[in-house]
């Protein structure tokens, strides 16, 4: 391969349909369990062959270096597979960064993917995901991305056929939200009732989208409402667009799901006329995202 030319890989966002918070472990991190689904608001990421590693960040102040997980998965991919040189990734960011909607994740588990096809190195998904999880507790599931049920911290994945072209509105409030402080909430809780994502499951295996609205939930609200009330309002602001509302991870995006994507891109506009100042977009559920290549 030359050096001008580039491996795309297309890093979507994800959505929480489910999110049940357990208890802490011993390694500091917490049971989860979840229902993930990929939705079409994306990044791009771009790699080339290159002697020394480099990184470039367009549409978002981001760290280009080690503390960028892209950056980290090149790395850890060229190390695991005893390539010496580097690569030069290019990271278009879309998907709102400190969001819950998995970018920073969803650009390593690219990353992977990519170098595995630029250096033919043919390593399988499931080893792309060992690595992944080395990495953050999200990756896993952005390394092939459609639908699972995920559980332990994250990182067993339980695939589900996936429910596409479900009419989205992904909306992010001015500000974001610390993953870690918001962990630490669910230990301000001892005693509290544990959940599980059985009954999403359910309602995406029967795409029955009564079963699906009335399945949603996130502990994170119930966490962080009580301590963050603009978090609380931006979801009573959310509702009066009729539709089911839901914060996805551990916010502070949230996404409604609505009846078609013409009403989904209406409500989006009214959200940005009425607050410039936040991320709103239409989008849809996808299916799989490794053969999206291009
Ligand atoms: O795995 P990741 O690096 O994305 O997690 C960031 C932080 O979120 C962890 O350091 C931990 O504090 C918290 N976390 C957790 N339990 C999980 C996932 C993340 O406590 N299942």
């Amino acid at each position: 391969m030359k050096s001008s030319d580039f491996i795309q890989e297309r890093a979507a966002a994800k959505i929480n349909l489910a999110l049940a918070v357990g208890n802490r472990r011993e390694d500091g991190y917490h049971d989860i369990d979840t229902v993930m689904h990929s939705i079409s608001l994306s990044d791009c990421v771009k790699i080339r062959p290159s002697h020394t590693m480099e990184m470039t960040v367009k549409g978002a102040a981001l760290p280009a270096g080690t503390k960028n997980l892209a950056y980290a998965a090149a790395e850890l991919f060229l190390r695991e597979t005893g390539r010496a040189g580097g690569v030069s990734i290019t990271l278009e960011k879309h998907i709102p960064v400190a969001s819950g909607l998995g970018g920073g994740s969803s650009d390593a588990a690219a990353v992977l993917r990519g170098l595995n096809r630029m250096t033919e190195s043919g390593l399988s998904a499931d080893r792309l995901r060992q690595m992944g999880a080395l990495l953050g507790s999200d990756i896993p599931f952005c390394v092939e991305g459609g639908c699972a049920r995920c559980m332990g911290r994250g990182e067993e994945i339980h695939p589900v056929p996936f429910w596409d072209h479900l009419a989205l509105v992904i909306c992010r409030p001015d500000f974001p939200l610390n993953t870690p402080e918001a962990y630490k909430e669910a230990d301000r809780r001892p005693g509290r009732a544990l959940l599980h994502a059985g009954r999403m499951e359910e309602a995406v295996r029967l795409r029955d989208g009564e079963y699906l609205a009335s399945s949603l939930f996130n502990d994170f609200e119930s966490f962080l409402f009580p301590i963050t009330p603009a978090l609380k309002e931006t979801k009573i602001y959310l509702r009066r667009w009729g539709c089911p509302v839901l914060m996805t991870g551990s916010g502070s995006a949230f996404f409604l799901l609505a009846q078609d994507m013409e009403t989904a891109g209406e409500i989006a506009e009214k959200i940005r006329a009425e607050r410039p100042d936040w991320f709103a977009q239409a989008a849809q559920t996808t299916g799989d995202v490794s053969h999206g290549a291009q």
